[in-house]
């Protein structure tokens, strides 16, 4: 079976006052939550106090993305082997607000995910459509698009114990939260794609939802049989709301 993972997306947002207090607030109650992983992705400025205050715990951390180059001239950027320096253990790649407001392609996000999994990095590959492409009837042709960029570069291999986020862009952040049978339809249509390479890597394969998940609806969704967790964004700002979803998944583990 397959380990449930709520991850948070903490976006730009925050002091280091608020991530320490954030950090603390989650770890507080960890010793309850023993079937589901918990995992935050933080702003990179907050990654070293991430270790200092994650170092003993079951909590894992990450970052929002990850250069697709190992070092040099590229100002601005981090290196997968930074993150791994301070302890990371995943890299978010490919949200669609890096590929909105930073212009990554389908293959730049590919080459990211690469180096970070070349690294030992394990990256959150996230897909999704916009409202215009859902409307279009476009959401399977959008995703598998996006999949297809990353099995082309990488194989089949580079999904093996791997976790994808389906965030349908529509969904994000603005309250609107996709149905349980519409993100059950995606993941599944996203694990039969796999599953056309490797059964084995499909069935290893977990495929969070992320798109307006809060304590509210995070029972419903990660109660069908091909949604893994959440990655979850406005709701993992406060500690009650995100410990609520890690304890809506834990129910159901
Ligand atoms: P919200 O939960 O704020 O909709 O954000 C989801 C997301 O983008 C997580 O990566």
């Amino acid at each position: 079976m397959r380990q449930p993972l709520v991850a948070g997306n903490w976006k730009m947002n925050g002091s280091k006052a608020d991530a320490a207090a954030l950090i603390n607030g989650i770890n507080a109650e960890m010793n309850k939550i023993t079937k589901t992983e918990v995992a935050v992705c933080v702003p990179f400025p907050y990654l070293y106090l991430a270790e200092q205050l994650l170092a003993d715990t079951s909590i894992r951390y990450g970052a929002q993305d990850v250069s697709r180059e190992d070092s040099g001239a590229f100002t601005g950027q981090v290196s997968a082997a930074m993150l791994l320096d301070f302890g990371c253990h995943y890299a978010i790649v490919g949200h669609s607000e890096r590929r909105m407001f930073n212009a990554e392609s389908d293959v730049i996000v590919a080459r990211k995910f690469m180096q970070a999994k070349k690294l030992g990095l394990t990256p959150i590959f996230c897909v999704g459509e916009s409202l215009e492409e859902r409307e279009g009837g476009q959401t399977e042709t959008v995703v598998a698009r996006q999949l297809d960029a990353l099995l082309e570069l990488g194989g089949i291999d580079a999904l093996a114990n791997g976790v994808i986020a389906y965030e349908p862009v529509w969904a994000i952040g603005t309250g609107v939260t996709a149905t349980p049978e519409q993100a059950q339809e995606v993941h599944a249509f996203l694990r039969h794609r796999v599953a056309a390479n490797s059964a084995e890597v499909a069935t290893g394969l977990r495929i969070l939802y992320g798109g307006s998940m809060k304590p509210s609806n995070a029972q419903e969704l990660i109660r069908q049989p091909d949604i893994d967790g959440g990655l979850i964004g406005g709701a993992a700002l406060k500690a009650s709301d995100f410990l609520a979803i890690c304890h809506a998944s834990e129910a159901l583990a």
